[in-house]
This record gives C-alpha cells, structure tokens and sequence, in this order.
C-alpha cells in the first residue's frame, strides 16, 4: 500500500530545525513556487526532540508539522532514530557499536547504534511510539519513515550473543551447524554454542570481510546482521501501529546495497523507498537496475524514489553536477521504472558540518533565481500536468532477472576462482543488454513466481536453493528461456559445494557438464565466436562439457580452443542457455537478443542506442509508454501506435516520427 496522493509527491529532506521561523516563511514561500507538496521530517531530530531522557520536546516539530498542513503540504514523518543524541551513547555506552576490528567506538557520527543494544532498543521504539501517538491524525501525516538507510554490523558481545541465538533457530542443532559450516575442516567442530564467535578480523578473517576461512558462518553473519536491523525495524513499526493503525510505514533504502538482504525486509515494509545516488558517469542502466529491484520487493507495487540529489553530492572525493536537463530525466527514468514518489535529498542546504556543499533546491543564499531552482521548479510543474496518471502504474514486463543476495555474497567471499569476478557487474551486463533490447525487466528474487515470465535471467546465481531448479525447469517445459552463467549451481544455502556435477542442480536443465574453470588477470581477454560475431571474455573460461545442449559459441583460444563457450539445450518446448564465461557486452548483448527475439520480446528501438523505453500499465488499464533518450543528440523514433505525450498533449499518429531533444522525455499515453 503505496501511500494514496492526487499525483507524484514532489519534495523531499527538510530540516527547517537548523533555521528560524523567519526562514520557515523563505521556505514555503519557495516550496509554493517549485511545486513542492512533501515534506521529509524529523530524520536527523532526536537530539531536539529528546533532549534528556525523561525530557520530550515536541514544540519545534509540532510547528514544522501545523505549518506544513496550513500550507497544504504532507509530511512523511521520520522517527530520527538514525542518529544518536550524544546523552544516550554517553549514559548507555552499549549503544555505540563496536566496529568488525574489535573496536567499542565513541560516541560520534550517526547510523551508529548497536542494534543488539537493549537500550536502544527501548529508547527508539519509545521515541517512534510517541511520535506516532502525536501525530496519527495529524492532517499533515502522509507516510512513516524509521530509521535511515539501515546498514552496518556490530560485533560487541551483546551482538555476539544474539548471532549465537539466531543460529541456534536456524541450525537447532550443533550437530546441524557444524555440518552446515563444514567444521572438521580446520578443526572448527564446535561443542557448545558459546564457542561460536562472530567473524571478524579477530577471528575468521584477514584482508577485511570478504576474506573468511569458513564461507558458512560469515554468510549465516551477513544474514543475522540483516535479521538484527530488520528487528530494530519491526519494533518501531510496532510501536507505531499501537498509535496509528494505518499509514503507510517504510524506510528508505540503497537499491543494490550488499550488506542487507532486502527481500528479507520486503515483506514487512508497507510500500519500497529508496535513495538514487549513482555515480554520474555510470551508464542509466545502472540507476535502472536498483529502480526495478526496488519494485521487485513488494510484487511490482510503485515505490518511491525517496533521495536523489537535485544537483550534486558531497561524499565522494569528486562531487559533478548533474548537467541541465539530468535531473529531470532521472526523475522520469525513475518514474517509468514505477516511482510514485520524486522526493530530493534535500529541501536546504545545510550551513555546517559534512553535507554543506550537498546539493539542495534552496542553497546558502536562498535564492529562487538559480539554475537548479529553476529546474526543480520546471520539474515540479510538469509533475502537476501528469497529475495521477502514472500512480500504482504496474510494469507489464514478460522477462525476469533473478537477484540474490545469498549468491552475491557467496561469490565475493569466496576463495577461487576469480576475486575478479563482481556480482553486480555481472548481473548489469545481463541486464543492459536486455533493458537496451527494450524487454522491460522485473529484478525479483529467487522465490518468485516464475510463472509470467517467457524470459528468466539467472545471471551468477552461485547458490541455488529450494525448489528454484524445478521452478527454472517448469519454465523452459512450458516454452519459455532461462538463462545460466559462470559460476552458477555452485554451492547450496550453505554455501556447501554440490557433491554432482557443475552447474548441480541446474546441469539437468543447462544441459551441460563443467569439470574445470580457468581463470585469468583482467587484461587476458581470449576471443569466443558466436554466430557471426567475435566476442571477448575475461575472467573465468568454464570448460563445458556437451550433456544434451549444442554448442552456440566456441572458445577460439588456450588449449581449450574450440570447445562451447556458450551452449543452448532444448528442454520441453522451452530453451535453456548457458554462458560459460564472462563475455564482454557486445558478446552478452548477442546472446540475449537471441533470447529475447524467440519470445518477440526484443523492443521497436532497440536499434536506437541512448534511448530507453519503459512500458507502465495503469490500474485502470491505460497502456503508458515512457520514452528517455539518454543522448545528448536529439532523437526522432516513429510512433508505433497513436500516442498523445502527457506532459504536451501532443498527438502522434501511427508511423509519425517522435520529436525528442537530446535528454528529452515523453510519456505517451497509447490509444
Ligand atoms: C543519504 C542520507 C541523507 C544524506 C544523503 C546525502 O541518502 O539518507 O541523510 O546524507 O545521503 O547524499
Ligand atoms: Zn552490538
């Protein structure tokens, strides 16, 4: 349940906390001019709103909340408890985390709570539940937002205890752990639970986290770190929903963020929200690919793009401006990939401290002359003109990409083959190339019902678990594709290897057998020929064996020149395909136009690069199109069908050329 609004909340962080009143006035006034209807509160205001513990001081936000009603505008209201005031950490030491070297910090920063902390605990989930009792039937209160951006580990003692419990409901027994972890190896057979310690640099690791002698107890880690901030989560959510049964609760997250499992959380968050910072030189796939993996958390239901920078960051060494004309079309790159929310970090620049070059629609000098004012202003006008059109629009996409945390971790923590070897830029490659084929994508995890999809992309699925072979079988039976990798069908939940042949559970299926991986520096690129084309490949080079599948490219060097380096298995009346190796894109863009194009899957401008379709499908069953040309060359595709662009009104006949200015947008409504 995506909060309900007349059209695209547009607004975003506001902290009008670091100001006066008189500069309260400022803001509204420019808010009214830039079409701002939402207001982010409250996210950094613990400090302000306890001052002591037995001290609650509601006066600054109850007037940030009654201003924002009498200007007409809602509030997505955060409990704060991201950020620790420091009479906590100095009263509660406990509450400060101790980091993966050991080290019990001080009080400093914010995102710094243990969250095995029981006073933390007790302190924030009493903060969110007097939040909640105040302003339930506020008429400002639009959504609730816990936290921000969740992350991070602790391993103090208190965590330490926790991971043992958490491991004893997941094993039972320390019979069952010890076999899942593989123990004998390097005499880790543990006799009682308390010898268990969490890894860390003072216990299993060396080289940082992604360097453990036992791949099992630090994914069982990542996955109780998960669990233990999931439940910082759930108590404030259920202190909320003591006061106000109702509005929609989430929290905001990082899109392809690895040390949270989201779809562990996605079924407890009311409706997905996110923060879009890509680097600035990362091809718009790349923003598009945690866009769709957002909306894959609650079933294709809109999220809500809840940060992006109006202009620039401040974290990075080098900070770029978005160009004229980016910001807008990052807000309709995230609305045609199912945003129903275009919220900014943040409203005003902060004055001091390590975020006050951070972009904002109001800078330092309050002015309503600047560029980037302008373009919000621009933006926000234009989001008025679409009105509701777009809200709790669905994607209608017949091609499925499957993401894993389990496997994103097992692959990076693994020892051999390739350190080289990253998950996401594996999983972006595959997914590019069919985004740039035009095949809209849901990102959705591995227990998803497959059964909608002609297209099932299973990109380093290095852990394959539960019933998902016989799932990706009943896919190909029934005539769709599925698509394998390198390095999947490797290891079970445990990240235990499979005692059968490579790719185990999905050999049946790939129709392949590997008994040998050669893997290679970055700078050895060896040529594979498919069809027509001379690909190249790095990094791992699978040997394959034919077990049923013909080959569709052969490796053309080393002393497996000439054997299948990708492969294609008839299964039922369906395809499974098999990349054996890490092709370059040209290679992996081949490959998956092929696959698309059996299921006319492949889109009218897929020929057209730098332009990006999206298709949504509106409740009431308008068909939209999304066109972004992402060049800075204007672009003229024809019109498939007759069209008419919601932000003009311009009416496109049939076969008529679309006009689009370089980074240009249409939403065109099909008739
Ligand atoms: C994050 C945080 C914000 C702010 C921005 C700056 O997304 O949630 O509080 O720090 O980054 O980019
Ligand atoms: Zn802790």
């Amino acid at each position: 349940m995506t909060p309900r609004t007349p059209k695209i909340p547009h607004g975003g962080d506001y902290n009008p906390e670091q100001w006066p009143e008189e500069v309260w006035d400022e803001d509204h006034r420019l808010f009214t001019r830039a079409g701002i209807d939402t207001l982010t509160v409250g996210v950094f205001s613990w400090s302000l709103t306890q001052p002591a513990e037995d001290t609650y001081d509601f006066t600054v936000l109850d007037r940030v909340l009654d201003r924002a009603a009498a200007e007409d505008r809602r509030v997505c209201l955060a409990t704060g408890t991201a950020a620790v005031p420091p009479w906590l950490a100095k009263k509660y030491p406990e509450v400060n985390r101790t980091d993966f070297e050991g080290r019990r910090h001080r009080y400093g920063r914010r995102h710094n709570f243990c969250p095995g902390s029981p006073a933390y605990r007790r302190l924030s989930t009493a903060l969110a539940g007097r939040l909640a009792e105040r302003y339930a039937d506020h008429p400002a209160l639009l959504a609730w937002h816990v936290n921000n951006e969740y992350g991070g580990a602790c391993y103090c003692d208190l965590c330490a205890d926790a991971f043992r419990a958490w491991l004893r409901g997941r094993h039972g027994t320390l019979d069952a752990l010890n076999e899942a972890w593989w123990t004998t190896f390097w005499s880790h057979r543990y006799t009682d639970w308390d010898q268990i310690e969490p890894p860390s640099a003072l216990t299993e690791h060396w080289r940082g986290p992604d360097h453990t002698a036992f791949q099992g107890i630090t994914l069982d880690h990542h996955r109780f770190t998960t669990d233990a901030l999931l439940g910082c989560f759930l108590a404030e959510k259920e202190a909320i929903r003591a006061h106000d049964p109702d509005t929609p609760v989430t929290t905001n997250f990082m899109g392809t963020y690895r040390p949270l499992d989201y779809h562990r959380w996605a079924p407890h968050l009311d409706f997905a929200s996110w923060d879009s910072y890509p680097p600035l030189d990362a091809p718009p796939t790349v923003p598009a690919l945690a866009h769709d993996l957002m909306r894959g958390l609650k079933d294709g239901a809109p999220f809500w793009l809840m940060e992006q920078t109006p202009s620039t960051t401040a974290c990075r060494d080098v900070n770029p401006l978005r160009r004229p004309g980016e910001l807008r079309l990052a807000t309709f790159q995230a609305v045609a990939h199912g945003a129903d929310a275009a919220l900014y970090f943040q409203m005003r620049a902060s004055r001091g401290a390590c975020e006050k070059y951070h972009g904002a629609v109001i800078g330092h000098a309050g002015r309503d002359d600047t560029r980037v004012f302008g373009e919000v202003a621009a933006l926000g006008e234009e989001l008025r003109t679409l009105g509701g059109a777009t809200l709790g629009a669905r994607t209608p996409a017949r091609t499925a990409l499957l993401f894993d945390w389990d496997s994103w971790w097992a692959l990076e923590i693994s020892d051999g083959p390739s350190r080289l070897v990253r998950y996401q830029d594996t999983v972006h490659t595959y997914y590019r190339a069919a985004r740039e084929a035009g095949a809209d994508v849901d990102v959705v995890p591995v227990t998803a019902d497959l059964s909608a999809y002609d297209v099932v992309l299973a990109p380093v699925l290095h852990l394959v678990k539960g019933d998902l072979a016989p799932c990706l079988e009943a896919v190909a039976a029934r005539g769709g594709t599925v698509l394998a990798t390198f390095l999947s069908g490797r290891a079970d939940e445990h990240d235990r290897a499979f005692p059968t042949d490579v790719p185990g559970p999905l050999a049946p299926l790939m129709g392949v057998r590997v008994d040998e991986w050669d893997a290679r520096p970055a700078d050895v690129v060896h040529p594979v020929r498919l069809d027509g084309l001379t690909a190249g490949a790095r990094l791992v080079f699978e040997i394959v064996r034919l077990a049923g599948a013909e080959p569709a490219g052969t490796y053309g060097a080393d002393f497996y020149a000439g054997t299948p380096a990708v492969t294609r298995h008839r299964f039922g009346a369906g395809e499974a395909w098999y990349v054996a190796t890490a092709l370059d894109p040209p290679g992996v863009d081949h490959v998956v136009r092929r696959v698309l194009a059996r299921h006319g899957l492949l889109g009218p401008y897929a020929g057209h690069p730098g332009l990006e379709t999206a298709a949504r499908v509106a409740p009431d069953g308008t068909r939209l199109l999304f066109l972004l040309n992402h060049s800075t060359e204007p672009a003229r595709p024809t019109a498939r069908d007759t069209v008419t662009d919601l932000l003009t009104g311009k009416r496109t006949e049939r076969g008529e050329p679309l006009g689009l200015d370089p980074l240009g947008v249409a939403v065109l409504r099909l008739e």
